[in-house]
């Protein structure tokens, strides 16, 4: 199994290039399920996850071309396979996002449920509960959620919290349901406005995206696009805290400001010196950051998926920083990780209290997860010695060739067997 080395080296200096988002281009690859039609999409990262979808949408049918990594055409003229199978649903829990698809154009769907997770039960009700207000006769069968509908009608769905993929689900339902639909309560992630945006491009009617209330007036059918996916802020994110940990300058491209803003205001807040332009920003960072606090929720406030990564930026950082994880029950899993490697932190319930320490010291450590991953990597840039981080495969899932990036900016960072 594929490790990463890792030895603490001083200040990164450089560019990186940053990759299109995974979160955007999960959701997007499932809505080729809603035409007949090529859909194009350029900018595609090349990530275990992106493979698990494509996989899984040939499965059912679907004819998929890569002429160059970062590009697919996908044609569904001969999808007839309406099944996400267990096998693939328990590897990426986004294959939920073929439900409602599947659902809107063919009136039928089988997918598997997609059971706990090392982050928390994360369980799917909120989609099933707003397929059903559209119409959907739903049962869970030996562990699939088995759904059917003559034709999905557009209601009215208010979900009991804010759920990414659940309001893309329903979303991608709502455009091929007769009449219009109102989803109340809808996450305003980033990724679901460019999965709406590329739904437009595709002949959809859709307003109030980046909202809490998305309206939907259903279409017929859905044509062909081609469509760009947006920039990685959670990678972007994890950059720029990578330099905050081991000093130096960056300067980030492909990437925008205006979708990490609150991640931008904590970084500042500890020290880091911030300027971005049109397509890029730059990190300088010269002295111990300061620890900050904050609370994870859903976009536009400090996102979850950024909670590791600063807590690893705390361990190092002067005085002292709480976290709460608000989003999820679990995603704690990199604390006892970064203890192994000298950190000082208590968690209490969903408060993690991080008290900086100078330095931290090399280890062999192990994620179960994809940011908790990131995390010990960009812990490892400065700790004293070699950081071993042991199962990357988490980290494969999820950025883009991470240790030619990094060793990029003068990281020493190696894939080892
Ligand atoms: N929830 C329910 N019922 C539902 C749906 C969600 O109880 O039907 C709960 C979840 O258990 C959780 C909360 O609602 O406590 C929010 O979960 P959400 O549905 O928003 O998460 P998700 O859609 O499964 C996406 C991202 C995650 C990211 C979260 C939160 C994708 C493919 N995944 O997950 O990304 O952490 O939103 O922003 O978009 C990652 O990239 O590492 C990652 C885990």
């Amino acid at each position: 199994m594929d490790k990463l080395r890792i030895t603490g080296n001083g200040p990164l200096e450089g560019e990186i290039a940053i990759s299109g988002a995974k979160n955007a281009a999960l959701p997007i690859l499932c809505a080729s399920l809603l035409t007949a039609d090529t859909l194009r999409l350029t900018n595609v990262p090349q990530l275990r996850d992106v493979m698990t979808t494509q996989k899984l949408l040939r499965g059912m049918g679907m004819r998929v071309m890569t002429d160059n990594v970062h590009e697919i055409e996908l044609t569904g003229a001969s999808v007839d396979t309406l099944v996400a199978p267990y096998e693939l649903v328990k590897t990426m829990r986004a294959s939920i996002l073929v439900l409602g698809p599947m659902l809107a154009r063919f009136g039928e769907a089988q997918v598997s449920l997609p059971g706990g997770c090392a982050i928390g039960s994360r369980p799917v009700d909120q989609h099933i509960k707003g397929l059903q207000a559209m119409g959907a006769e739903i049962a869970i069968e030996h562990g699939y959620i088995k759904a059917r509908a003559s034709r999905l009608k557009g209601a009215r769905v208010s979900t009991d919290m804010v759920t990414v993929t659940g309001t893309e689900n329903l979303l991608m339902a709502a455009v091929l349901a007769e009449g219009t639909s109102i989803l109340e309560n809808a996450a305003r992630e980033p990724e679901v406005v460019d999965l709406a945006e590329c739904l437009i491009k595709m002949g959809a009617r859709i307003s109030g995206h980046g909202t809490d209330t998305i309206v939907v007036e259903g279409v017929e059918r859905l044509h062909g696009a081609e469509h760009a996916v947006m920039p990685d802020r959670i990678e972007t994110g994890t950059f720029l805290c990578a330099t905050m940990i081991a000093g130096g300058k960056v300067l980030l491209r492909n990437t925008r400001a205006g979708i990490l803003e609150s991640v931008l205001d904590k970084l500042r807040e500890a020290g880091g010196y911030i300027e971005a332009g049109d397509g890029w920003i730059a990190i300088e960072m010269r002295s111990r950051p300061k620890a900050v606090s904050l609370r994870t929720l859903p976009y536009p406030a400090f996102p979850t998926d950024m909670q590791a990564q600063f807590m690893a930026m705390n361990a190092i950082a002067e005085g002292t920083g709480v976290i709460a994880e608000t989003i999820f029950e679990n995603r704690y899993m990199h604390v006892s990780e970064l203890a192994r490697m000298g950190a000082d932190i208590h968690v209490d319930g969903h408060t993690a209290v991080v008290r900086g320490v100078e330095k931290l010291s090399g280890a062999t450590v192990m994620a179960t997860d994809l940011r908790a991953s990131a995390s010990l990597v960009i812990a490892g840039l400065a700790a004293q010695g070699e950081t071993i981080v042991d199962r990357i495969y988490h980290l494969d899932r999820g950025y883009e060739h991470i240790e030619a990036k990094l060793g990029g900016v003068g990281a020493k960072i190696e894939r080892i067997q």
